[in-house]
């Protein structure tokens, strides 16, 4: 057997903006962690909306429902030796906070971009709908987003590439034996 599969799981988390680069670095990050022979799965915001959350809204009581889910199943895969990496925007402090409490091994990986730049990028074309005041309650333009004060890991993904942000957390999880 390959020695990656007989280390302890661990839940990655992403947290930052829309657009900031969550699920391009998951990605990224997912794979390389596969070729290395661990076992990995995506829990990315957008199919955890159309799934598990299916229905829920994004009122502060409806985001916290969908996160506590999210911690949740990134336990039950952690426990049993996968590498969970969540990719969703997790906005508020203290419901990441409780999610890490649940763990054993969680390392926040803080996805930092202006709100200028995602509004530059709007790779979805909802900051243009949300500055329009189409979309209520949408994180940055009008809902709140808290920053991390303690992550793991700070990415800047307005000065980096995908790869140097992804190369940053795996050089950390090896630095930290995680892998
Ligand atoms: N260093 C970087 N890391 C990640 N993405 C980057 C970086 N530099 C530029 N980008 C670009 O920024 C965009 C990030 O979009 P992505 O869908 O990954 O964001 P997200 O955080 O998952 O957003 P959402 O919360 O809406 O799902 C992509 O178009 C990507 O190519
Ligand atoms: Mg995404």
């Amino acid at each position: 057997m390959c020695q990656a599969v007989d280390k302890p799981g661990f839940t990655l988390w992403f947290t930052g903006l829309s657009g900031a680069g969550k699920s391009t670095i998951s990605g990224i990050v997912a794979e390389s962690l596969r070729s290395r022979g661990h076992r990995v799965e995506i829990l990315d915001g957008d199919e955890v909306r159309e799934n598990l959350s299916k229905g829920l809204g994004f009122s502060k009581e409806d985001r916290d429902t969908n996160i506590k889910r999210i911690g949740y199943v990134a336990k039950l895969l952690a426990r049993n030796g996968v590498i969970a990496i969540t990719a969703a925007i997790s906005p508020y402090r203290e419901t990441r906070d409780l999610v890490r409490s649940q763990h054993q091994r969680f390392v926040e990986i803080f996805v930092h971009c202006p709100l200028e730049v995602c509004i530059q990028r709007d790779v979805k074309g909802l900051y243009r709908k949300a500055l329009a005041g189409q979309i209520p309650q949408f994180t940055g333009v009008s809902d709140p987003y808290e920053e991390p004060l303690n992550p793991e890991v700070v990415v800047n993904t307005h000065l980096e590439s995908p790869a140097e942000s992804a190369a940053k957390i795996l050089n950390w999880l090896t630095q930290h034996h995680y892998i």
